[in-house]
This record gives structure tokens, C-alpha cells and sequence, in this order.
């Protein structure tokens, strides 16, 4: 068989690629080919195996156990199809998510081509959940955003067509890379497995109206289940399934990076924490009235205020003094806001505007809008920019943005007790919640530390 030689090197290697050349002064002649032109087999191939010059300590690196049989149906067109693969969104080249940069080289390249030859095609570029309606694929280019449609709780209403039953949000592609602990599934966690992630995504991003066999979800499925950010979290990720102790999958640190651990520890694993990071298990961040305790070691959805308009919103509850603006000046995704009506269960409607109501548009439940899921930190430096809306280009824009968080929060703990037992079933006291912003000398080894995590 021919793969054979090459799932031997699989077991043992972490693949590497560089970065695509571009805004490195790379000419647009450089960039590499549309995968329309390369056969599934070759596109898995090149992206699994790239040559050991082209490794860099920018761009992916992944480690990849499974077989490239498996790989080659995450880079198949789907049948019956809009062209798309997979791989046409999640890209190796962005360790398997979608960059600004990408996208904006693919477009240049297809734009070349069209010089050329006028049919010239790019499935990424596809009107279904690209094009801003305008055809001219703005939000793409330049924010890697990609519409999703979601139907609408009945109780949730579209403030301006209220017989709709659906809404668009904006979001960013996720990295599919530690598929295997990251349930569930996109932002808002609507997607319980990967197998029913995968089929939802072929509907909705492929077009595709076949019925898609089970052995290629079985295939698409077991190649995400097999693509790590590294080969210890590889072995994390297994002894979980196995229901064995989970090894660490922590590289050696050196002091600075265990000092920046300290700092995660104290303000990044209340809701990043446990072996795969991902887990909140701390009830101070539900400030929500009437949700009841929080299971030991249950994950919820968490609001850090990503979305816009950010906080203070306009009619924020009485007795609350004026509230500063702690997020002005930070990076947004510049969105446009959806206005909904929500009935709650009194049967009372509220008003709210939101660009992305987050957990809140798939449960209805007004208390959570603008909640999402909580995403592994592992292989985080290499999957810029963050956030369901890009909205942080770095890390230094994620802590920025926590720093405003932390002294939101703190604010709201002191002045209006918003963390308080019967706000929240199990908080803390008024102004007792110990939560403040990371002094400023923790930030650099803090970043140390998160360039590490799971690599
Ligand atoms: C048009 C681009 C596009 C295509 C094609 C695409 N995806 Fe995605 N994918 C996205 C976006 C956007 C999201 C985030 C959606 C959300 O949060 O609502 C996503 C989310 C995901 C996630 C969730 C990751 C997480 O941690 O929550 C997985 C897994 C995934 N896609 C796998 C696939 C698979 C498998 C295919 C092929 C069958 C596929 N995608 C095709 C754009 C795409
Ligand atoms: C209150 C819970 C909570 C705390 C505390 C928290 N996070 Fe997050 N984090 C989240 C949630 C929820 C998201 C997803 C937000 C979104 O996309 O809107 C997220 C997203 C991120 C992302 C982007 C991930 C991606 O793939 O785009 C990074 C990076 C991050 N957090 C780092 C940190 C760091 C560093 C700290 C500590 C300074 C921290 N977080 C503290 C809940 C938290």
C-alpha cells in the first residue's frame, strides 16, 4: 500500500508546516495552488508530510496519529456539492482554522486567474455563507468570518421580521485540531459529537443534498479524532478516553514560563482548567439569578464579553452607579447588531441587541446571550486571531481584553454586590470575590506560558 511508509512516519512525527508566504513580502505569484487543482490524495498528503525545510517555528505544527486514508476524505469534495471540502475552510496552512491572511491570498489568487481564464474558480468564495450579500466577500477577506444561520428558539424573535424563524451570526473557523476533548461543538456548543458536526457542516457549508455515507463521516471523524496539537497531548487525550488518570501534557517549562503558570492558574483555569482546558468549574463567573449551583467539574457556557455592544449595557439594572467603560479601546469585530425580543418563562418580553446572542440563540434562555463555549488553550499561539469573532489579533490583545473583563467584573463585585450568594446561588460576598486584573509583571510570563500550552 502505498500510505504505508507514511503512517509509519506518522506515529512519530509532528508535522510542521510554514506559514503561507504572504504580507512577507511574498508575491502573489508564489502562493499555492487552488486545491481545486490537486487531487484529495495530494492536498492530504502535501499537508501531512511537508517537507523538513519548510518546518518553522511560525505556523502549524500538529501531530497527527491516524491514516491518510482517513485524512484524504477531510480534503474530498463532498458529492453532490458546492465544490468544498473540509479543508477549503479549515486550513492546514492556519492549523486547520482560516486566517485574514489566507483568505486575502486566495482571493488575490483568484483574481490572477481570472485574468487569465474567466471561469476560474475558488470554492471558499461561495455566496451560501461568504459573500456579505454584496458578492464582495469583505467580511472574508479581512476578518475570516463566515456566515452561519441558526433557527430560532420560539421564544426568541427577530426584532425586525418577528415571523422569522431564523438569524445569521458572524464567526470565525475554528482549529479542528484536539477535535477529541473538545465537545461540544462550535461556539455556542450546538453540536453535541463531531459526527453530527460534520453532517450539519456538509448541509450547510457544502450544499450538499446526498446522502453522505457513514464510512466518510466514520472517515472525516476519526482523522479530526486523531490530529493533536501534540504528541503529549495525544497521550492526555487517550488515557481520557481509556478512563485512566490523564499524564500532564505540559512540556518542560523554565521558570519563567512556571511563573506564568502561577498566573494561569490563579486567572485563566477558573474557566480554562482541568487536563484539557476547557472546563469552568467556577460558579463566581455565572453572576446569574436563580441558575442554581454549578456540578463539581460541570462545563457551562461563560460570558467574557466578546461580542458587542460590550459592557455596560445601556440599561444595566438599578442600583448600580454609572459604570466605567473598561472595553473602549480594545479591538471589536466591528459587527453589526441583531435586535431580538425574548418571552421569558413569566411570559414578560425583553428587548436585547447583540452581534453574536452566543448559547442564548440555541436554548432561548435570555440569561444566556452572549455566553459561549469555553475552547482548549492547547497549541494556542499558533491559531491567531482569537475569539468566535477574530476580535483579538494576538495574545496581547486576549490579555488586554481579560484585563477589562477582571476590572469589570471587580467593579461590579464591589459597587453592586453582582457576585453576591442570592445573585447567584452560590457566589461569594459583595466585594469578596477576589477577582482583579493580573498585575502588569505577571503579563510577560504569562504569555511565556501560553506559547507552551500543549505543545
Ligand atoms: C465554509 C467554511 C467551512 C467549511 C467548508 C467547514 N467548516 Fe467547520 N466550521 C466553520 C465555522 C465558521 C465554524 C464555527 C461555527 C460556529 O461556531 O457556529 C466551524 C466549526 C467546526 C467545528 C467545531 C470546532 C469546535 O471546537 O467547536 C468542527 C469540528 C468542524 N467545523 C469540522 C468541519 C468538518 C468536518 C467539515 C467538513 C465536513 C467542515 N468543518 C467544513 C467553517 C467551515
Ligand atoms: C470566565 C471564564 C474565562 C476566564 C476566566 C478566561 N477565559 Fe479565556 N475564554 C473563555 C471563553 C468563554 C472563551 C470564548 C469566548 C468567545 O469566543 O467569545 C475564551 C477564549 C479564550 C481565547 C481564545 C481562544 C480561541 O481559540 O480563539 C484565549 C486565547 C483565552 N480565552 C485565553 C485566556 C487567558 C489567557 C485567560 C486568563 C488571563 C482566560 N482566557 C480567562 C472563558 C474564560
Amino acid at each position: 500500500m502505498a500510505s504505508h511508509r507514511w503512517m509509519e512516519r506518522a506515529a512519530s512525527v509532528i508535522f510542521s508546516l510554514a506559514a503561507v508566504a504572504c504580507g512577507d513580502g511574498g508575491e502573489s505569484g508564489s502562493l499555492p495552488a487552488p486545491e481545486a487543482d490537486k487531487s484529495p490524495e495530494t492536498l492530504a498528503e502535501e499537508a501531512l508530510s511537508p517537507p523538513a525545510a519548510s518546518r518553522s517555528t511560525r505556523g502549524p505544527a500538529f501531530h497527527y496519529e491516524g491514516s491518510l486514508a482517513d485524512a484524504i476524505e477531510f480534503f474530498r469534495p463532498h458529492a453532490g456539492g458546492n465544490g468544498r471540502s473540509c479543508a477549503t475552510c479549515h486550513r492546514p496552512e492556519d492549523n486547520f482554522a482560516l486566517t485574514p491572511a489566507t483568505v486575502e491570498a486566495r482571493w488575490q489568487r483568484l483574481q490572477q486567474r481570472r485574468r487569465i481564464d474567466p471561469a476560474a474558480d475558488d470554492p471558499l468564495f461561495r455566496p451560501i455563507d461568504a459573500d456579505d450579500f454584496a458578492n464582495d466577500f469583505t467580511t472574508l477577506r479581512t476578518k475570516a468570518l463566515v456566515r452561519v444561520t441558526l433557527p430560532l428558539p420560539p421564544n426568541v424573535k427577530r426584532a425586525d421580521d418577528p415571523a422569522a424563524t431564523t438569524t445569521t451570526v458572524l464567526r470565525a473557523v475554528p482549529t479542528v485540531v484536539n477535535a477529541a476533548f473538545t465537545a461540544p461543538f462550535q461556539a455556542d456548543g450546538r453540536e453535541a459529537t463531531l459526527d453530527s458536526q460534520a453532517r450539519a457542516a456538509i448541509r450547510s457549508h457544502s450544499e450538499s443534498t446526498n446522502e453522505v455515507p457513514a464510512e466518510v463521516i466514520a472517515k472525516i471523524v476519526r482523522f479530526q479524532r486523531d490530529l493533536f496539537s501534540s504528541v503529549r497531548v495525544a497521550r492526555m487525550s487517550r488515557a481520557l478516553d481509556e478512563g485512566v488518570v490523564p499524564p500532564s501534557a505540559e512540556p518542560t517549562l523554565d521558570a519563567v514560563e512556571r511563573a506564568g503558570r502561577r498566573t494561569f492558574d490563579e486567572f485563566c483555569a477558573r474557566c480554562h482548567g482541568g487536563p484539557t482546558q476547557t472546563r469552568n468549574t467556577d460558579a463566581r463567573f455565572l453572576p446569574v439569578p436563580a441558575r442554581g449551583p454549578l456540578a463539581s467539574g460541570a462545563q457551562a457556557f461563560v460570558n467574557v464579553f466578546v461580542g458587542t455592544p460590550r459592557p455596560p449595557p445601556p440599561a444595566l439594572a438599578p442600583p448600580l452607579p454609572p459604570t466605567p467603560r473598561f472595553f473602549d479601546g480594545l479591538p471589536t469585530a466591528g459587527l453589526a447588531d441583531t435586535a431580538f425580543r425574548v418571552t421569558l418563562p413569566s411570559g414578560a418580553t425583553v428587548p436585547t441587541a447583540t452581534s453574536d446572542g452566543g448559547r442564548g440563540l440555541v436554548t432561548g434562555d435570555f440569561r444566556e446571550f452572549g455566553r459561549f463555549d469555553v475552547p482548549t488553550l492547547f497549541g494556542i499561539d499558533r491559531t491567531a486571531p482569537y475569539f468566535h469573532d477574530n476580535s483579538a489579533p494576538d495574545l496581547d490583545a486576549v490579555i488586554a481584553h481579560y484585563q477589562a473583563m477582571f476590572r469589570f467584573i471587580a467593579f461590579l463585585d464591589l459597587e453592586g454586590g453582582f457576585f453576591a450568594p442570592e445573585a447567584n446561588g452560590q457566589g461569594c460576598a459583595p466585594g469578596a470575590c477576589g477577582i482583579r486584573p493580573v498585575p502588569d509583571a505577571e503579563i510577560g510570563p504569562l504569555k511565556a506560558y501560553l506559547r507552551r500550552l500543549g505543545r
